[in-house]
């Protein structure tokens, strides 16, 4: 039986979803050139967890964070996110042809609309944060592109994604393995988490256990992914099941096996956990309920 005070996430993420599909929906616009607009809106609307979006909002409640100021940053980061996923599945980099239950972007609009239509993503992303007028503090913008350029680019994201095609067919270490993952995944996770709280300004301390659970959450994401990518199958997934196998790549399954990964993400969840506890922020239940979907999540 649900415990009396547990927290709905459904309730919370619902309403939190609404306000960032519409606003997706607002500033990915269909009138972009050539056909670019439709490639881009395929590309971010109608479909995805909207983990990212979550995180920061759930981070910017807990500090008290401006909210128009992140529900800018939480759509800024989704669309990082869904350009690297326009790109990492085109033939060049993982070749899969299923993302998010529909044909990839390149599969539907061509590579090169493809590729542009991650470029265009990405750049609108920081066109986002950097809004004309008072509504959102220059300082505040500054930090916001601050935190999303290192975390999608060398020493993050694309980093992490370098790492990944150079290490087909390699049997990285555990530390390796773990860095890898960090990068690639983990660090815009942790930058979900960074920009939800630089929306308000968070004392140092809180900040230091945020940044922890984010790192902890970063990383059990991937290490799950690597899980479903052996346990699920392709109509749950929204994406083709058994692929890191098929392409030869170093996962945690491959590393450890199926049962230590799964006990070393309940480990990290239990950190992450932890992490929270010791913001002694009053109302964490909104990361504490993400951090536990990211675990135990089907897809
Ligand atoms: C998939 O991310 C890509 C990885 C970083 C492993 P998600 O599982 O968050 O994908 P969507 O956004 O829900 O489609
Ligand atoms: C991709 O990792 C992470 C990104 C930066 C997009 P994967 O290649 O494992 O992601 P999926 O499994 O295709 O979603
Ligand atoms: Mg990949
Ligand atoms: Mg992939
Ligand atoms: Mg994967």
């Amino acid at each position: 039986m649900a415990h009396a005070t547990a927290f709905d996430l459904n309730g919370w993420s619902r309403e939190q979803l609404a306000r960032v599909e519409e606003a997706l929906s607002g500033w990915v616009r269909a009138d972009a050139p050539a056909g670019l607009g439709e490639a881009m809106r395929y590309a971010v609307l109608d479909g995805g967890k909207r983990l990212r979006p979550l995180l920061v909002l759930a981070a910017s409640d807990a500090v008290g964070g401006q909210p128009q100021a992140a529900l800018r940053a939480a759509c800024a980061i989704e669309l990082i996110h869904a350009y690297s996923l326009v790109h990492d599945d085109m033939p060049c980099m993982d070749n899969d042809v299923l993302r998010r239950g529909k044909p990839t972007v390149h599969v539907q609009f061509g590579q090169a609309q493809a590729l542009l239509a991650g470029d265009a993503l990405q750049a609108l992303a920081f066109e986002l944060l950097t809004p004309e007028g008072d509504e959102v503090p220059p300082a505040v913008q500054a930090q916001l592109c601050r935190l999303l350029a290192r975390a999608a680019g060398y020493e993050g994201m694309a980093g992490g994604q370098a790492i990944d095609l150079a290490s087909v067919g390699v049997d990285l270490d555990e530390t390796r393995l773990r860095r890898m993952h960090r990068l690639k995944t983990g660090a815009l996770l942790q930058a979900s988490v960074a920009m939800g709280a630089a929306c308000a300004s968070a004392p140092a301390p809180v900040l230091e256990a945020l940044m922890r659970y984010g790192a902890a959450l970063g990383l059990a994401f991937q290490v799950v992914d690597d899980i479903l990518d052996v346990t699920a199958d392709s109509a749950t997934l929204g994406k083709t099941a058994g692929k890191d196998a098929a392409s030869d790549k170093p996962t945690y399954v491959s590393l450890m096996g199926l049962e230590r990964a799964r006990t070393l993400a309940a480990e990290l969840l239990a950190e992450a956990r932890g992490a929270l506890q010791d913001s002694g922020l009053p109302d964490t239940r909104a990361l504490t309920a993400l951090a536990d979907m990211v675990v135990h999540r089907s897809h």
